[in-house]
Formats: structure tokens, sequence, C-alpha cells
């Protein structure tokens, strides 16, 4: 067996773009640390949103998660400070995006994640990890590596369909991959409680998902849009907006979950 790493991983998930992975893993991270529990986050995902959206130019990163993936760096290596005191960043890199093509010979090539993170250092008591939009041989390594999946989920009419694929691989992973793996929750993002329609797909979600709907709701919120382009996480960029108070609820509640 490989050594586990003993800190939880949430792997931040949903094969959908758009629907607030990077901005859950970036406040989510931000609201853990700021609370104090030292928090990694892992920018799996090759257009680096994470990365660029806590301020460092993911051009520039010498090192990066692909040098994890490949054995050819450890984490404390490729872990970058961020400007969040507790928050430290694995950043993501363009190279990432042939890795998917590149790892598909090697060895045991989805847990290649769960090793790397068999190093990651004491000091660290969460990881998230924010995958890409698609269900490829990165985000199988997320879930090889996880504890949890975090679904971050928009109140639209197709949210139901989404959700039953990624509980089919959730199952799927669990019997094959990695039996340990759970569901820390799905997460009602961009929620605009004006709207009946967002009332309408949290009551279906609830219904068909009656254990795993999270209490707290993520509202729209512009400042959540607007943090990443100045390169923070809204606990620093606007740290009373509505955005922020609703991840720190988040971090609250997986906490005590
Ligand atoms: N709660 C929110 N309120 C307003 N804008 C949001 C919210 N969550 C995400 N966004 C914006 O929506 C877009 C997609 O979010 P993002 O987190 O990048 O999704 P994903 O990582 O799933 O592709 C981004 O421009 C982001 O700033
Ligand atoms: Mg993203």
């Amino acid at each position: 067996m490989l050594a586990i790493s003993a800190a939880p991983v949430i792997a931040v998930v949903n094969q959908k773009g758009g629907v607030g992975k990077t901005t859950t893993a970036i406040n989510l991270g931000a609201a853990l640390a700021e609370v104090g529990h030292p928090t990694l986050l892992i920018d799996l995902d090759p257009q680096a949103n994470s990365t660029s959206g806590l301020g460092l130019d993911p051009a520039r990163a010498r090192l990066s998660v692909y040098h994890l993936l490949t054995g050819e760096a450890t984490i404390e290596q490729v872990a970058q400070p961020t400007g969040v005191a507790g928050l430290t960043l694995v950043p993501s890199h363009i190279d990432l995006a042939g890795a998917e093509i590149e790892l598909a010979g090697e060895q045991e090539r989805e847990s290649l994640l769960r090793k790397a993170l068999a190093g990651t250092p004491d000091g660290i008591q969460i990881v998230i990890i924010d995958c890409p939009p698609s269900l490829g041989l990165l985000t199988l390594n997320a879930l090889v590596a996880a504890t949890s999946m975090l679904i971050p989920t928009q109140c639209e009419y197709f949210a139901l369909e989404g959700l039953r694929h990624l509980m089919y691989t959730h199952q799927l992973v669990r019997s094959r991959l990695n039996p340990r793996l759970a569901i820390a929750g799905i997460l009602m993002t961009q929620f605009d409680a004006r709207t009946t329609l967002a009332w309408d797909v949290l009551q279906s979600v609830r219904r068909s998902h009656p254990h795993h709907v999270l209490d707290t709701l993520i509202p729209r919120n512009v400042r959540l849009s607007e943090a990443p382009s100045h390169g923070k996480s809204v606990i620093e960029y606007d740290p009373t907006c509505r955005g922020a108070a609703a991840y720190r609820a988040l971090a609250k509640e997986l906490l005590e979950r």
C-alpha cells in the first residue's frame, strides 16, 4: 500500500466548466487558512486559473504540478506561498495540457498524485485540489488521491444530469481505485435568491441527493468574480462582502461535518 498523507484531501470536481470550482478552491482555501488550518491548494487544471487567481504567473513557475506528477519534484520543491498566510499553492502550468497524453503510458498512471501527496509537509492540515472541467486522467488522479469530493453545482436546469454522472463516477472510483473516497458535499453556487429557478433547482437537487447538499449557499456576488483579476482571494480583496461570508460559512460547515 502507498503511504497516505494524514491530511484530508478535498477534490473540487465537476466535469462542467464555469460552475465555480476554482472560485471555491481559492476561497475555501483562504477561509480555512484564516481560521488557523494551514492549507495546500493544488492547481490541477492546465488553464491555471487558481494559480493566476492567487497572483502567480503560471508561465513563470519553474516547477509546477506537472513535475509533481512525473516525480521530478516534491511538494516542498514545487509549493509556493500566496498572499494568504497559511495558504500554500502548487501552481499549474500550460504544459500540463499535454500531460494527459504523456502520462497515459505510465504504470499506475491514475495514482501519480496520490504518490506525490505522501510527501505532504507535516504542517499542512488540509489539501484542496482544483480539478479541470473534464473527467480525464488528471481528474482521475485527483479522485484517487482524495478523501472526499466537493461538487460545486450551478443552479441551472441541467444540474441534476451532471450530478448523476458525478455520483456514478464516485461509485466507480470507490469500487475500483479508492474505497475511502467520500462526498464532502454538493455546493450550490452562483445562487440568485431572487429567481424561482434557483429555488426550484435547489429543491430538486436536495430531493435527489438528500444527504449531500450543503446548507451553505454561495450567492452570486460580483466581488467573487473581481477578486481573481487582482490576484487575490475574496477574503483579502473584500473581507466583508457576501461572497467572503459565504466561503467562511462553507469552511465552518465542512470543518464541523
Ligand atoms: N458566486 C459567484 N458569483 C459571481 N461570479 C462567480 C461566482 N462563482 C464563480 N464566478 C465566476 O464565474 C466564472 C466561472 O467560475 P470558476 O470558479 O472559474 O468556475 P470553474 O473553475 O468551475 O470553471 C468566473 O468568471 C468566476 O469569477
Ligand atoms: Mg476552474
